[in-house]
């Protein structure tokens, strides 16, 4: 296996294992990355972390050794598994941090963009490289990083197939934070800001938010009206006003 799963307490973590080649995705790794994403949705876990192994990448992006001499077909089903796969974490009931650590080009990247969240280590360098390869990006860097950063910015990453300092990265909102190293301490940190609240609530609001860019205005606030609703049923929401007023501390139990 090349990747390693880790269950914790309250969250798991994903490590993408293969640091001799920069824990490249070979399309074995994607797989296996799409079936610990499975365990990790039918798991308890209220955060997932994503990191790569050894010092210098978070993940370099498609195995570039398995990229030639494919017929169409293979060519077509590549992008396709790798997108499916990228769509299971962007739809994973839980948030998921990607904690870049160093590389995270092409396919790496775009891993990242599929996460809920994106810290990175100060010398972590990122960006998608694809046309230097007469390629495009093909995991969903097209599509999830117009609706990160705007389309000019993200035309610009593309077109010129610049890579962007941690410090350019969150300039431009490509990531959250800089963080101080790539010890899991950080990025549990920063889950914990939102694991201490009810985890169907964070689970409407960032479903409410994912809808924000993929419908417009009127759809958007609609489906905002009826999970904000749903929220009011659930007995969290009845804990976390309850506890107001007894100005207490809630205690939200995910129910
Ligand atoms: N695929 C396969 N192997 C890779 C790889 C990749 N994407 N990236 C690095 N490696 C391998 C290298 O071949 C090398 O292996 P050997 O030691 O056996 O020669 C090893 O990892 C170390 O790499 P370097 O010696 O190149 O390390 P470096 O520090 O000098 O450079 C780097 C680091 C700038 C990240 C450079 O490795 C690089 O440019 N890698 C390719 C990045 C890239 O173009 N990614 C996009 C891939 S295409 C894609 O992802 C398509 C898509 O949208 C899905």
């Amino acid at each position: 296996m090349s990747i390693d799963l880790l269950f914790e307490e309250d969250y798991a973590v994903l490590t993408i294992n293969r640091p001799k080649a920069l824990n490249a995705l070979s399309f074995a790794i994607i797989t296996q990355i799409g079936e610990a994403l499975q365990r990790v949705s039918e798991s308890q876990a209220r955060v997932l972390i994503i990191t790569g192994a050894g010092e210098k990448a978070f993940c370099a992006g498609a195995d570039i050794q398995e990229l030639t001499g494919r017929s169409l077909a293979e060519e077509k089903g590549g992008a396709e598994l790798g997108q499916r796969v990228f769509l299971m974490l962007d739809r994973l009931k839980i948030p998921s941090i990607a904690l870049i650590n160093g590389y995270a080009f092409g396919g790496g990247l775009e891993l990242a963009l599929a996460c809920t969240f994106r810290l990175a280590t100060p010398k972590s360098k990122m960006g998608l490289p694809e046309l230097t390869l007469g390629l495009i990006p093909g995991y969903g860097g097209t599509q999830r990083l117009p609706r990160l950063i705007g389309e000019s910015r993200a035309m610009e990453m593309i077109l010129t197939a610049q890579t962007l300092t941690a410090q350019k990265a969150l300039d431009w909102g490509v990531i959250n934070r800089i963080v101080d190293t790539s010890s899991l301490e950080e990025a549990l940190g920063f889950a914990r800001k939102f694991t201490r609240f009810s985890s169907v609530a964070v689970q409407f609001a960032r479903e409410a938010v994912q809808r924000a860019a993929s419908t417009h205005l009127e759809e958007g606030l609609r489906a905002e009206a009826d999970l904000s609703t749903l929220a009011y049923r659930t007995a969290d929401a009845k804990e976390g006003l309850q506890a107001f007023l007894e100005k207490r501390e809630a205690t939200f139990r995910g129910q």
